[in-house]
């Protein structure tokens, strides 16, 4: 698939251009600064910058098939970055027809009611940008989507390749676990209008993912 990744020069999206890339998709990816992107067969680096207007985003996306959002302003631009950057990318793939859209949020991102739990408390804005993101995907998009919430990340070399899904509480995810498993997603019909609680764990990733 030709796909397209928002915020390409993260961390959890050095990884997923790795995963895509090894299982054959073309992979565009919209950065700030492309010019941090790794070019090498499969990957194709373009500006992005969030902060677009709807009709610019949809021409980046022009050719694409699937469209991953993994971009964040890591607390410094929560409005226009986490929230409304998403939201505009949502309806830039609208608009030039594109269904599938995959979007990493953040472990309970959708219930504010966990948002006074001890270790969610302080990132209270962040959830509450991540909860109007998710919630238009949801409500306000056609879109094939998927929302993907992992508790903290962590830096690891390797994917363990195993995970948990329906997690009751926030765990630690590898940031190699959270790519491969974004990647196992994109082509899991089963996994359409879902939203996915993950952590590292002992189940294979393609077991859990069919057992979403
Ligand atoms: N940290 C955690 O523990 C945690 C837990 C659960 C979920 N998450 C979610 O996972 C996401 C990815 O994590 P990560 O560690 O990979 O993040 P990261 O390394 O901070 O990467 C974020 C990416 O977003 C890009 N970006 C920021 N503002 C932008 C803008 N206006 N236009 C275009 N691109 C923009 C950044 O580009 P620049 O390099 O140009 O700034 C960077 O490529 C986070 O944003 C968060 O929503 C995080």
């Amino acid at each position: 698939m030709n796909i397209f990744i928002a915020g390409a020069t993260g961390r959890v999206a050095q990884f997923l251009i790795e995963e895509l890339v090894d299982k054959g998709h073309q992979v565009t990816a919209g950065a700030r600064n492309p010019e941090r992107i790794d070019v090498k067969e499969g990957v194709r680096p373009l500006p992005l910058d969030l902060h677009a207007g709807v009709e610019d985003l949809s021409q980046l996306l022009q050719g694409q098939e699937a469209v991953y959002f993994v971009a964040g302003s890591r607390g410094k631009d929560l409005l226009q970055t986490d929230a409304f950057g998403a939201v505009k990318m949502m309806q830039a793939a609208e608009l030039v027809g594109i269904k599938r859209f995959v979007l990493l949020s953040s472990i309970f991102a959708t219930e504010p009611e966990r948002w006074s739990d001890p270790n969610l408390v302080s990132i209270m804005d962040y959830n509450i940008a991540k909860f109007f993101a998710d919630n238009w995907l949801i409500h306000n998009t056609k879109l094939d989507y998927t929302i993907l919430q992992p508790g903290n990340l962590v830096e690891a070399e390797t994917a363990s390749g195993k995970i948990a899904i329906h997690v009751k509480q926030s765990q630690p995810n590898s940031i190699p676990n959270v790519a491969a498993t974004l990647a196992a997603i994109l082509e899991s019909s089963n996994t359409y209008q879902k939203i996915i609680q993950m952590s590292d764990g002992d189940v294979p990733i393609e077991l859990a993912i069919q057992n979403v």
